[in-house]
Formats: C-alpha cells, structure tokens, sequence
C-alpha cells in the first residue's frame, strides 16, 4: 500500500479517538503547542488563513476562538477527521474542504497566513506540499508548521525513545485499537528530515525569514516562515 492511502486509511480509522488520544499521549502539552503555533501565526484578525491537513480542526478552531472575526479555511484528505472536527464546530465560521495539501484547491496568492499542525510529515512529499503553501499564500504572507522534532539532550533522548517506540504504539492500541497507526507515528517522526533540511526546503519553495522554535525540549518543533515579496 503506498504511504497516501495508507495515511487516509490510518485517520479514518482513529478518527473517533484521535483528539482524546492526542492530549492524553501529550499529557496536555499539545494544548500548549498548537496555542504557540497560533500566536507565531502574528495573525491581525483579518484575513483569510489557511489551516491545511486540519485534521478534526483544532488549529482552525483554536484560531477563531482567539481572532473570532478571522475566515479559516480546514483541508483535508479525510473527511472522515473533518467530519468528526464540524460535529463539534457547529456555528463555527470555518469552510471545511476535502482536497490534496500536495496539489491545493485554491488559487494562487489567496491567504494571508497558513498553517500545518503534525500534517507535513504524513505528506507522500514534504517538499511539494511546502511549495504549494508557498504558492496559496500572498507576498509577505506566513507559513506556521508545527511538527513533531527528535530531542537531542541525553537522558531525556532515551525515555523518550522509549515512549514513542513502545508506550504510545500499546496505549494508542488499547484505546484506537490500531496499534499499526501509532506504530506509524513512531517510524514517521524517525524518518522526518532534520530541522535544518526542513528549513532548506523552506527556502527554496520562496520563504524567507525562517526560522524554528523548539518546544518541550524538542519533541515538537515550529517552523516560522514569511513568502519572499519581490
Ligand atoms: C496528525 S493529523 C493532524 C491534524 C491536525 N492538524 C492537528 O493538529 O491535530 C494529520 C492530518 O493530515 C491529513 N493529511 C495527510 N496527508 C494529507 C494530504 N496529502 N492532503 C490533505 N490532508 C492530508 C490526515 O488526513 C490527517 O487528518
């Protein structure tokens, strides 16, 4: 099976339990991470922003609550995420869509910000769903990608290798019942590149002024960058 279908099939598959299982893994700090991603969005409140491979839309909606006059658009390949996300965003100002982050429905130079929360390293090419945020975004406009980092200091390295290979694939077994998808999560956050290649692709897709922020030492990183204006 390649890695797009099998991506699709996995969040179909632990739609139900993905929000409860992300903040329970986290202990909570997910909360944290995806209110940093916002704030480093430096959204004025208008404007249309972007939030691609939505997922149950908690960056979307987390972005209203905070910019209640904002219009966020979700994408994602899962209707099956987005549609577990609208059950709990009724009256919500967000424009669902089900499309590709690697080949986006949208004109060129249409948003003012964009955001990918845990979604860049589940792409079959990272690199064309970065030039395509660069391609929707307008001059001067925002890219924010929160992803999944290794942490580097010693002792704290080991556990949390431990946790990833072992504790997360049997816990998120238990509740999800799809051990093979949490086995996934483990195998994913190995092969994602380094925070330096990341931001080299960055670069070469037209942003300028990137940067990245780790968090909790590591185990998530942001990813700050602007659409180059000439
Ligand atoms: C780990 S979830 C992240 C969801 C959400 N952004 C969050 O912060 O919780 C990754 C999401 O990316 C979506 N996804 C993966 N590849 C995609 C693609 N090529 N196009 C659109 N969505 C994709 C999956 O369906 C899934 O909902």
């Amino acid at each position: 099976m390649d890695k797009r279908t099998f991506v699709r099939r996995s969040f179909a598959a632990i739609a139900e339990s993905y929000d409860l299982l992300n903040t329970l893994l986290s202990f909570g700090i997910d909360m944290w991470w995806r209110h940093e991603a916002i704030k480093a969005l430096g959204f004025s409140g208008q404007g249309l922003v972007l939030d691609a491979c939505a997922g149950t839309m908690r960056l979307g909606k987390g972005i209203l609550r905070r910019y209640p006059g904002a219009r966020v658009v979700t994408l994602d390949f899962s209707l099956v995420m987005l549609g577990r996300g609208a059950e709990r965003a009724q009256g919500a100002a967000i424009a669902p869509i089900g499309g590709d982050a690697e080949l986006l429905p949208f004109r060129a130079e249409t948003f003012g910000r964009a955001i990918v929360g845990f979604g860049i390293r589940n792409l079959s090419d990272p690199r064309k769903g970065i030039e395509e945020l660069a391609r929707v975004l307008k001059k001067g406009g925002r890219v924010v990608i929160l992803e999944f980092g290794r942490p580097t200091l010693p002792v704290f390295k080991n556990l949390y290798k431990w946790y990833l290979s072992r504790f997360i694939p049997w816990a998120g077994g238990v509740v999800s019942g799809q051990k093979e998808v949490y086995r996934y999560l483990h195998e994913s956050i190995m092969a994602f590149p380094e925070p330096a290649e990341l931001m080299a692709m960055m670069q070469k897709a037209g942003f300028s002024q990137i940067h990245c922020q780790k968090l909790t030492g590591g185990i998530a990183n942001l990813y700050i960058g602007e659409k180059t204006s000439h």
